[in-house]
Order: C-alpha cells, then sequence, then structure tokens
C-alpha cells in the first residue's frame, strides 16, 4: 500500500489556477458573477465561503459540487496498492513535495524510472533491494524538482538511457516525439502529449502490469492539476484528449499528491465538469 499523500492543492489553488489561466482579474470576476471582489479575494487566501464560492464555478468552468468536497476535505483518492509499481515522495526545498516513479516487471526484472524526485535514496535503495536493472529514465518533464537528482540516478543505475520531450532538450538525453512507444522487460510504455503545464509535458502509459497505468508529471494532479504555466486552454485541451479517454480503471501517477485514477478524476476534478453528469 503506498503511503497517503495529501492533496496537493486545496480549493483556493483550484481558483487561482482557473483564474491565472482564464486571464480573469477580480474586478471582472466579480462584474461577472455578481460575487463582491473581497469575497473573491478572501476566497483565494483560503477562507471559504460556500455561497461566494459555487457563485464563481460557472464562470471560471469549475465542478461546484465538488470544489466544495475539497474544501470540506470530504474527498481523497483511494489509497492504491499495484505489485510492479512504487510511488517515491520527496521534500523539495521544504517548499513542497514532489515524486518519483518506478515500475518494473516482476518477471525479468526490468524496471523504468520515472523522473527522480528532490531526494532519490528511496528510489536507489528499492532498486537496489529488489534486484532489477533500470533499461530507461524517463522524464515526465524538466522542471527542476522533478529532474534535480538525474545524475545521481542515472549514474547509480548503471547509465541507462534517458528519454525527454523533443520540446524540452536535457543534457546527456534523447529526444523522442510522443507517439513513441518502449518497452522495459514485459512492460510496454506508450507516451501522449499532454502539454500547457510545461512545453513538452509527456504522460507515460504503461500496459503490463495488472492494470493500465499512466505518469502524467504535472499534467494532471487528483482533484487538480499543474498550474497552465505554456497554455491553460492546451493542458485541459491535452488532458481531455488524451487522459481522460484511457479507461476508468487507468491509474493515473502524479508529480506531486497522490496517486489517482481516471475514474475517480471523472468524478472528482472541479477542473473537468463535463463527466459529473
Ligand atoms: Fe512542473
Amino acid at each position: 500500500m503506498s503511503e497517503l499523500i495529501a492533496l496537493e492543492d486545496c480549493f483556493e489553488d483550484v481558483i487561482g489556477k482557473a483564474c491565472r489561466g482564464l486571464a480573469v482579474d477580480d474586478g471582472t470576476l466579480s462584474f461577472l458573477t455578481g460575487v463582491e471582489e473581497e469575497v473573491i479575494a478572501s476566497l483565494k487566501e483560503g477562507k471559504f465561503d460556500e455561497e461566494g464560492a459555487r457563485a464563481l464555478c460557472s464562470t471560471l468552468s469549475l465542478d461546484a459540487d465538488c470544489l466544495v468536497a475539497m474544501a470540506r476535505g470530504e474527498w481523497a483518492p483511494a489509497p492504491v496498492a499495484l505489485p510492479g509499481l512504487q510511488q517515491f515522495n520527496s521534500d523539495y526545498r521544504g517548499e513542497m513535495t514532489v515524486n518519483a516513479y518506478l515500475a518494473w516487471d516482476e518477471d525479468t526484472g526490468s524496471a523504468a524510472v520515472f523522473d527522480t524526485g528532490a531526494q532519490a535514496d528511496e528510489l536507489l535503495a528499492a532498486i537496489d533491494a529488489r534486484g532489477l536493472t533500470v533499461g530507461a529514465i524517463f522524464i515526465t518533464h524538466t522542471h527542476h524538482d522533478h529532474i534535480i537528482e538525474l545524475d545521481r540516478v542515472r549514474a547509480a543505475t548503471g547509465s541507462p538511457p534517458v528519454y525527454v520531450s523533443e520540446r524540452e532538450p536535457l543534457r546527456g538525453a534523447e529526444r523522442f516525439a510522443p507517439g513513441r512507444t518502449f518497452q522495459a522487460g514485459g512492460l510496454s510504455i506508450a507516451t501522449r502529449r499532454t502539454s500547457g503545464h510545461s512545453v513538452g509535458g509527456i504522460t507515460y502509459v504503461i500496459s503490463g502490469l495488472a492494470r493500465p497505468v499512466a505518469v502524467v508529471g504535472d499534467a494532471l494532479f487528483a482533484s487538480s492539476m499543474g498550474g497552465g504555466v505554456i497554455s491553460f486552454a492546451e493542458a485541459l485541451e491535452c488532458n481531455r484528449k488524451e487522459l481522460f479517454t484511457l479507461g476508468d480503471d487507468c491509474l493515473v501517477c502524479p508529480g506531486h499528491g497522490p496517486m489517482t485514477t481516471i475514474g475517480e478524476e471523472k468524478a472528482h476534478n472541479p477542473f473537468y465538469p463535463e463527466f459529473k453528469h
């Protein structure tokens, strides 16, 4: 069973990401929704006001019931245990935590690493303890918190190839176009473009374990998503096209926060109201 990690985002993060993504300032949002600017400002500071929060949701394309459930702490994804998959959660500068993942074929001991996290001790210890051979390191995106231990992980695992999106060059890594499929023992790893949070964000879809797994980086979080740093519209569109078309039982492994599933995100992620009815 994986450790229970708190949700990455609170309701105020969701409201803030939607406002920034849609480029709506508080004055405009107040005009569009009738919610006073002071109420909007205090919601963004984390002071929950259900009536005010609900009144913003239609304009921000958020599902109101899901946002309220987040504010009340009523929902978290079910804990996950999947043989051949392990999540590693490490602290980044005392500001947040970040995830790395290890997937392996139990028959052959062939393994793949996905991102490195901010501190790779546990990841490297697990590879050692299980006697795994790392065939490749896959990078979801090149934001610093996800690759800070790359040189160390690579050196400690026999210098396997490192793969990264063609749109995010990284020293020592081989670039590829999404759509390419890789093999790690009996595991097949397909790639999809989930950009918008970063220029070349990649989701790795692993087949060969007891259920499908999508390592999504910061494209999608449990009941939230990474900020649309490059393009919020592109991030939403990629997720709709490339993630929400995966099966409901597909496990989602985000770069921050707990693991979840496509089915749970359809039901609980406020950024995707279209799946709620
Ligand atoms: Fe990121």
